[in-house]
């Protein structure tokens, strides 16, 4: 099979990479792509470094078997701590995703912006050398501890998520930050809860749309758009709970597959 026929490859340790997924699927109709959600091995963002590279080596191998032309690393845990590893080892394009924190700390005009992540994100070096590039700019990082295995867990509109959102963005409102960073790509879901409790002049970023417009230059870039007129195909697996999955892409069929 010609090489641009391929499929795009996803990876998560859950279900939030959808979020990325959907952005990709709406600026790339034409693309086939394998979504893997790692939700067995949820939450990645309490984990160590080199369980982190472990993971996405594995879920890398999984959608390089399933024939992937391509790898998008849709988890900013995954990205920070793994893809200078895995843009060594393997001989595919990768495209990560990291926490939008230029462009937040670049349009800030209270100089203060919130970020919520996982801790290993916000514990990385990759996370670490962009927040450095920013002295003059008040940086609130706070870590959504459980946020992930709430959603994981099918808990996303819970009482218990609304009061660790209100807990976690109070110091941000003290602060008088006027951009949140959402660097977990699970967190785009938790929006609606978000933007309750946040002032409404407080803008929410994520990554997301600015990943689906590298992922489009970069396929451009190898040759490797798929510019075949037909019907796209788009597979989702998870190896855990795969209901969750099912309620958030629920357009399409779902498979519970050992990887
Ligand atoms: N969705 C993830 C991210 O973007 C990972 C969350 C986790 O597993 O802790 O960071």
């Amino acid at each position: 099979m010609e090489k641009s026929l391929q499929p795009i490859g996803l990876f998560d340790s859950g279900i939030g990479g959808t979020s990325i997924w959907k952005e990709i699927h709406s600026l790339l109709p034409n693309e086939d792509t394998i979504y893997l959600a790692d939700s067995r091995n949820a939450p990645y963002g309490q984990r160590s470094k080199e369980e982190i590279v472990e993971l996405s080596f594995k879920n890398t191998d999984y959608l390089l078997e399933q024939g992937a032309k391509m790898v998008v690393v849709a988890c900013n845990t995954a990205t920070t701590n793994a893809i200078t590893e895995l843009r060594k080892a393997y001989n595919i394009p990768f495209i990560g995703i990291e926490p939008a924190i230029k462009p937040a700390a670049i349009h800030t005009k209270t100089n203060a912006i919130g970020i919520l992540a996982t801790k290993g994100t916000l514990s990385s070096e990759l996370f670490n050398k962009t927040v450095a590039g920013f002295t003059d700019v008040n940086v609130i990082e706070q870590v959504g501890y459980n946020l992930v295995s709430l959603i994981e867990n099918g808990k996303l509109n819970s009482p218990e998520v609304m009061e660790l959102l209100k807990e976690y963005l109070q110091p941000m409102i003290d602060a008088n930050i006027d951009y949140l960073v959402l660097g977990c790509s699970h967190y785009p879901y938790l929006v609606p809860q978000i933007k309750k409790i946040l002032p409404e002049t407080v803008a929410i970023v994520d990554s997301g749309a600015a990943v689906a417009k590298r992922t489009k230059a970069v396929l451009k870039q190898h040759n490797l758009l798929n510019t075949l007129p037909h019907e796209s195909t788009q597979a989702f697996y998870t190896n855990f709970n795969p209901e969750v999955l099912q309620s958030i892409v629920s357009n399409y069929p779902v498979a519970e597959r050992d990887f």
